[in-house]
């Protein structure tokens, strides 16, 4: 039987213990399957099915969220793309996963948080039961969001208290939006005063300054992206004193056109520099990434031993809003690997 030279190694990346702190709900759908709920509902594909997923860019991207989340009508569906991403999560090896569901692209939605949480939550209780990884929930704004939109998300969020809801997130094309976390600096302090954690889109589609005010306006626990933080060296420096972590994806980068090859990706150079950095899928399905494919990607393009895999797999748990318990266990598997 023919195996790759790979194989081994990335079934070895597989048992590694870690987490996943950078993905999106909206990233998870599988194109077959819009192509169908396309067809029942009417409702015309935005490109031919053969170039579905050849993106253009971020904002292309993003654009073809907002067709495939209208799509998404049901509890059911919601529910089955939250299992399926859980059981995604456990063949990658992962023990817990942040996961960010933006409610601005999901049109049949529109109006009824509450049941839209409720119903990606019992895709993941159903998940966890049958003995899949915990996933929490960072519900996210839109960069091109009022900060009425952004006031009134973060009021939905504390009266409801959900406990699947860990953080608010922000993420969006903020080289179309232009500087806009001033806007969203009240709903972010809010936010963390009622007890949630706060994550930020920056550094992808905004330069390093975007980085600088998910710090210093909006209180981010940590930088979704971040990469361009690396045009700042103060900065880095910076986020490596503070122990800000970096929720990478280098695929994502690569696909929606941040950096022309893995070669050219600072990951590395920001690891090396001191910054904690993880790594991650982002849109996994749509940008066709797995979390031990990045992690391979990454390991064979800069030569990492297996101690710095180690590494990158702690700081994935450590920059995780799991439990204490959840984070401890995970921890405790990878002191043993
Ligand atoms: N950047 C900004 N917004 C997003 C992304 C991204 O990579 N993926 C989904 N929404
Ligand atoms: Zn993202």
């Amino acid at each position: 039987m023919h195996t790759t030279a790979h194989a081994p190694r990335t079934e070895r990346i597989r048992s590694l213990p870690k987490a996943e702190v950078h993905a999106h709900l909206e990233g998870c759908f599988q194109p077959a399957v819009l192509a169908q709920w396309a067809t029942e509902a009417g409702v015309p594909m935005p490109r031919p099915r053969e170039h579905l997923l050849a993106f253009e860019g971020l904002a292309d991207f993003l654009h073809f969220l907002d067709w495939a989340c209208g799509l998404a009508s049901t509890r059911e569906r919601l529910a089955e793309l939250s299992y399926g991403f859980s059981q995604r999560l456990a063949e990658s090896g992962a023990g817990y996963a942040d996961v960010i569901v933006n409610p601005t692209h999901w049109k049949a939605w529109h109006g009824r948080l509450p049941e839209m949480i409720d119903a990606i939550d019992a895709g993941f209780a159903s998940a966890e039961q049958d003995g899949l990884p915990p996933v929490g929930l960072c519900v996210s704004l839109l960069r091109t969001q009022s900060s009425d939109a952004a006031a009134e998300l973060v009021d939905a969020l504390i009266a409801l208290g959900h406990p699947r809801v860990v953080a608010l997130s922000i993420d969006g094309n903020e080289a179309a939006a232009g500087r806009t976390s001033p806007r969203f600096a009240e709903a972010f302090r809010r936010a963390g005063a009622a007890g949630l954690r706060r994550t930020v889109h920056a550094g992808e589609s905004s330069g390093p300054e975007g980085v600088r005010d998910a710090i210093e306006l909006l209180g981010a626990d940590r930088i979704d992206h971040g990469v361009r933080a690396i045009e700042d060296p103060a900065l880095v420096a910076l986020l490596a004193e503070r122990r800000i972590p970096l929720g990478i994806c280098p695929t994502s980068n690569l696909k929606l056109g941040v950096y022309a090859s893995i070669d050219d990706h600072p990951i590395d150079r920001l690891r090396r520099a001191g910054v904690v950095v993880s790594i991650n899928t982002d849109d996994p399905v749509l940008l066709g990434a797995s979390l031990e494919g990045e992690y391979a990607l990454c390991s064979d393009a800069f030569g990492w031993s297996d101690e710095d895999l180690r590494t990158l797999a702690r700081h994935s748990i450590d920059a995780s809003f799991a439990n204490a318990d959840v984070k401890a266990k995970l921890l405790e598997r990878l002191s043993r690997w």
